[in-house]
């Protein structure tokens, strides 16, 4: 006979081995949702303990520390506390978040997932005691609750619903890439006021400020239509494909902290899905990839502008010695060829003069992918100025890219800066103006309702 001790005992045990699936579960989803990404402060933050400044067009929005400790991270949340949270974008003292935290995309999360989610964060992450810093936004955006109109108009707080009439694989990858992993808060265009367009523009390309993460639709020209599935396996696991493009900025990112972390079947699903977005077209003639050729350049050098010269110059100093003098990069692909990039080949030349700024820095397994950073001012003795950054981007371009693309030393200068400032934040210095006529129309036709009553009187 079995003693209730030991019934107890083992009912225990059970809920333990239970529960370590759950957290375990848990700290898989959060990997494939990126949480660290947002929430470790850069350059060896502690994970979760929040702090990494996102630098929005509206000001610097820091994420929160969702550490389990109860004084300065989210010790205090229920499960109702973090799910709502996650779906809603409100907090547990009931303040709104910014959207700068994923929420219109882990709202589709399914109650089994946040569920997961919970017990990872309560069970799964050490306590820091630390507090992020505070965001401060400037007026009028410092308005929290002006966010609950904003989740009025555009938040879809629906979860997901798998589509029957296509695969399971399609239904994973299409779970993966609109709840999880949020390539639309990439991918997607934004309207004026900055919410993602989902509908017939969805994962059309949006812009970064500086980078720009491309229409990655079916489309054949304009998108990923014209790649395997075992090639956007192979993007999003390793950030390169030989050949067609390599992952720089926020994407690399996104690899490094959560993609090449997935299982292979979950990279398959999202491919797949990719695969069978509606196609988005655009002005492409080709593919993205499919521009250039090696050009060595001296020979085709002659009778070309001055500023194609200066360029040239430029890139036998400070790009060849990697790119090597055609372009073609190395054999081994560790340096790649600049022809057959879609970083070249796209119609806008946002990411080759990020990659340029910035340079790519990107860890996948134990290799690293290094480009150093030619915007650099502390660091680099290299340093470019806007116009010589505008020059070499014209010359790779005319070269090895999409020719019709130019580049002046202005847009080098605006993407340095951090891009062109979205639609909102132009209007920032308008809207109090906007508010004070607001109010006084309406003063005056509640003065002139009350003189037409006192007249009908
Ligand atoms: C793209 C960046 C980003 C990602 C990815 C992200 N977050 Fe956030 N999160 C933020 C920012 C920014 C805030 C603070 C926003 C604000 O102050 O309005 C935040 C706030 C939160 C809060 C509110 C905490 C509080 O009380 O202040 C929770 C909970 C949270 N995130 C959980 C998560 C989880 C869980 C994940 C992964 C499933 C995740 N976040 C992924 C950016 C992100
Ligand atoms: C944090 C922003 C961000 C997120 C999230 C993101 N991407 Fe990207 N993506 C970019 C940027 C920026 C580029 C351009 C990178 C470059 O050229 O160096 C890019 C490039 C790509 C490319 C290569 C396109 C080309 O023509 O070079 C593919 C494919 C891609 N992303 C797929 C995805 C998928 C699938 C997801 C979701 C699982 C995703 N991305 C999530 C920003 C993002
Ligand atoms: C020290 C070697 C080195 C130098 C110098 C260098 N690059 Fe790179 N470049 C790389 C590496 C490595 C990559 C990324 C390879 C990968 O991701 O696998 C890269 C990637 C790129 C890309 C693709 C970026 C993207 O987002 O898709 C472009 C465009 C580029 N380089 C242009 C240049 C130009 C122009 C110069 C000169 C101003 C230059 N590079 C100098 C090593 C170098």
């Amino acid at each position: 006979m079995v003693s209730t001790a030991a019934f107890v005992g083992n009912a225990q045990a059970q809920d333990a081995a239970g529960s370590a699936a759950l957290v375990e579960k848990g700290r898989q989803l959060a990997t494939a949702a990126d949480c660290a990404a947002c929430h470790t402060a850069p350059k060896g933050g502690t994970p979760f303990a929040g702090g990494y400044p996102i630098l929005s067009p509206l000001g610097t929005i820091y994420a929160s520390n969702i550490t389990p400790s109860k004084s300065a991270g989210i010790g205090d949340y229920s499960l109702e506390d973090f799910t709502r949270a996650l779906r809603e974008g409100v907090r547990k003292d009931g303040a709104h978040l910014y959207p700068a935290m994923p929420y219109p995309s882990y709202t589709q999360l399914s109650d089994e997932d946040t569920a997961a989610l919970y017990a990872y964060f309560m069970h799964g992450v050490p306590a820091v005691d630390k507090a992020a810093p505070q965001t401060d936004l400037p007026f009028p955006f410092n308005i929290r609750m002006s966010m609950a109109v904003w989740n009025a108009l555009f938040l879809k707080d629906q979860r997901f619903t798998p589509d029957a009439s296509k695969s399971a694989e399609w239904n994973r990858g299409a779970y993966l890439a609109g709840a999880l992993a949020h390539c639309s808060t990439c991918h997607s265009p934004r309207n004026a006021l900055m919410a993602e367009q989902n509908g017939s523009e969805f994962l059309s390309g949006g812009s970064l400020g500086t980078w720009y993460a491309p229409n990655i639709t079916s489309d054949a020209k304009a998108g990923i239509g014209a790649w395997s599935e075992a090639e956007l396996v192979q993007y999003l696991k390793t950030g390169g494909v030989h050949g067609k493009a390599q992952a720089a900025g926020p994407m690399a990112e996104a690899i490094e902290n959560s993609l090449q972390h997935l299982p292979d079947a979950d990279l398959k699903a999202i491919a797949v899905f990719l695969k069978q977005t509606p196609a988005v077209a655009g002005t492409e003639q080709q593919p993205r990839f499919a521009y250039g050729q090696p050009a060595v350049s001296e020979l085709t050098l002659r009778g070309k502008s001055g500023d194609v010269d200066a360029g040239w110059r430029i890139f036998s100093g400070s790009c060849a010695h990697c790119h090597q003098a055609g372009g073609t990069g190395t054999d081994n692909g560790q340096y790649p060829s600049l022809f057959h990039n879609t970083a070249t080949g796209a119609d806008r030349p946002d990411n080759l003069v990020a990659a340029i700024l910035y340079g790519v820095n990107r860890k996948v397994g134990e290799h690293d992918h290094f480009m150093p950073a030619f915007g650099d001012d502390a660091s680099f003795t290299d340093r470019l100025s806007d116009s010589e950054i505008a020059s070499v981007s014209n010359y790779v371009l005319t070269q090895y890219g999409n020719p019709a693309v130019k580049v002046t030393a202005d847009d080098v200068k605006v993407l340095r800066a951090g891009g062109k400032p979205p639609f909102i934040a132009q209007m920032r210095p308008l809207i109090l103006p906007a508010i004070v006529l607001v109010v006084l129309v309406v003063i005056a036709l509640v003065a002139l309702r009350g003189r037409r009553r006192r007249a009908a009187r």
